[in-house]
């Protein structure tokens, strides 16, 4: 089936996409988008989290159909040329980045609850990610990067 959406504020048009498909597999077989990764494919891990009209979903488990006419947004589609969004900056700053197979899906986990929470608690914080698995790093250190990407987004706070 043909399917159009925007991405990273762009319109794609894809045709022949299988009814099956998952936004995932678009997302990276189709698109090349390769932040989004696959970790588990059923919806435990997180590492494929994207923004579905500003809403973190996973997208090993909604169809690509479902996002059909609306708003995706990959990590691909955070920085401004050579500049990190704050929340990027936020898990840079704060070494919250190992291997970096989790880090996509936690900045955009991370960017769905500061939209509605500009500043999080950490309770509030870890609630949010806890559907986001690391193998690499404490989630102590994910919890500040969220607190001080949160800050930077605030405009409080040096970005380094
Ligand atoms: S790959 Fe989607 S939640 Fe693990
Ligand atoms: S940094 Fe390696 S999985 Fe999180």
């Amino acid at each position: 089936m043909p399917l159009k959406f925007t991405l990273n504020g762009n319109e794609v048009s894809l045709e022949d996409v299988p009814g099956e498909a998952t936004l995932l597999e678009v997302l990276r077989q189709r698109l090349d988008m390769l932040g989004a990764k696959e970790g588990c494919g059923v919806g435990e891990c997180g590492a494929c989290t994207v923004l579905l009209d500003g809403k973190a979903v996973d997208s090993c488990l909604t169809a690509a159909w479902q996002a059909a006419g609306r708003q995706v947004t990959t990590v691909e589609g955070l920085a401004q040329g050579e500049k990190l969004h704050p929340m990027q900056q936020g898990f840079a700053d704060t070494g919250a980045v190992q291997c970096g197979f989790c880090t996509p899906g936690m900045v955009l986990t991370a960017l769905d609850l500061v939209e509605q929470a500009p500043e999080p608690s950490d309770q509030e914080i870890r609630r949010a990610m806890s559907g986001n698995l690391c193998r690499c790093t404490g989630y102590h250190d994910v919890v500040r990067a969220v607190r001080r990407g949160a800050k930077y987004m605030r405009g409080e706070g040096e970005e380094q």
